[in-house]
């Protein structure tokens, strides 16, 4: 018989309560909890905070490992480990890796390199040595012509459980403003001028002759296999009732705060970055995260490009008014994701969830991830 896992004299934070007391997991699940001592001995969590593992949808993380420097291919499975071994160090457990279809920086090698770092994941899924769960969340820009061609050899992927819809064309949504598009785009590839107005002339006429029909085409093919929709950069009421009408889930990072209280109200789970939090606001100039939350429309997070944020935001913002306290905070990092994306086994601690789990000492002003236990099994 395997034994329990007992831990004991730990602050432990529900979705709805926060108490000292123990916690039993046997066979990967969560069988009990309870205030004060345990019914036998475990291991002394010495009052550090256990928390639910962490459910992050939307990282971009993945990339940055397999691609360390410009032109530089670091092969595909230890970019896979190696962002596996940061995200659960971050006290991440599941993690949706975004990767990208729909080529708009005229890379011919950028659909195969996705596919290439879907197959990976697979691979070191199926040897089962992530510590965190991974899954995909594919990222289609409806602005590029060849996007939906791009997505189909990923709709038969069983780890693809998230889409979202973006679009990235200048003068629209998160690039309302062209010249930040600019600033952006001209940082990210050192591009002229010249180059960027010839590129913003293509984009714009790309997506007048594809963008209604792009995004169509993919709601369409998510809705029939069942996979949650996410919509971006929402901007206007307009944008949020295209989103409602499409049937989205979740929305991703809107711009302003009116986008993000009608997406609220409509019962899509509002998304921010956490490094919006941590940084105090938006590094593309949008709406701030706290602000939203303070509003009472925040619904969870996301690490967006620092996996340590997650924790880090959820932390600094259990002030917040209408969050909730800590464990309020802390369900924009577990439970609400993981519902909005359809895992309903994991995110909260209660019996009968899975028995992913952080142990969290607060140093000075800091969390600090101690350990981490993904089905109850030891993973850092
Ligand atoms: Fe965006």
């Amino acid at each position: 018989m395997t034994r329990p896992l007992i831990l004991e004299n730990a602050e432990i934070v529900t979705a709805e309560h926060q108490f000292r007391g123990y916690l039993v997991a046997l066979d990967g699940r969560i069988i009990e909890t309870g205030e004060g001592a345990a019914p036998e001995k475990g291991q002394d969590l010495e009052g550090d905070y256990l928390l639910p593992g962490l459910v992050e949808l939307h990282t971009d993380h993945l990339e940055v490992h397999f691609m360390p420097r410009p032109r530089v291919e670091w092969p595909a499975l230890s970019a896979v480990l190696a962002h596996d071994a940061q995200v659960v160090g971050a006290g991440i457990t599941t993690v949706f890796d975004a990767l990208r279809v729909g080529n708009d920086y005229d890379d011919e090698k950028f659909g195969a390199r996705m596919r290439k770092l879907a197959a990976a994941v697979a691979d070191a899924k199926s040897r089962d040595i992530t510590r965190a769960e991974h899954f995909l969340h594919l990222r289609c820009e409806v602005s590029c012509a060849d996007v939906v061609e791009e997505m189909e050899p990923f709709l038969v992927d069983p780890q693809l459980k998230l889409v979202s819809i973006m679009d990235h064309t200048p003068g629209q949504r998160q690039f309302i403003d062209v010249s930040k598009w600019k600033t952006y785009y001209a940082g990210k590839r050192g591009a002229t001028e010249e180059q960027l107005n010839a590129i913003i002339q293509r984009r714009r006429s790309i997506w007048d002759k594809y963008g209604i029909i792009n995004r169509r085409a993919i709601v369409e093919r998510c809705q029939r296999k069942g996979i949650a929709l996410a919509s971006h950069d929402d901007a206007t009421l307009e944008h949020v009732e295209e989103a409602i009408q499409d049937g989205m889930h979740i929305a991703e990072f809107p711009t302003t705060v009116d986008a993000a209280i009608a997406s609220h109200k409509a019962g899509m789970k509002v998304l921010m970055g956490a490094p919006n939090v941590v940084r105090g606001g938006s590094h593309s100039g949008n709406v701030s995260a706290r602000a939203l939350a303070e509003e009472g429309v925040l619904d969870l997070l996301s690490s967006d490009y620092v996996p340590s944020s997650l924790l880090l935001g959820a932390f600094t913002l259990r002030d917040a008014a209408a969050i909730g306290g800590l464990p309020g905070a802390i369900r924009l990092v577990s439970k609400t994701p993981a519902e909005a994306a359809g895992l309903t086994d994991r995110g909260e601690i209660t019996p009968g969830k899975r028995a992913d789990l952080i142990r969290v000492a607060w140093d000075q002003d800091h969390p600090v991830v101690r350990e981490v236990w993904r089905e109850a099994r030891r993973v850092a």
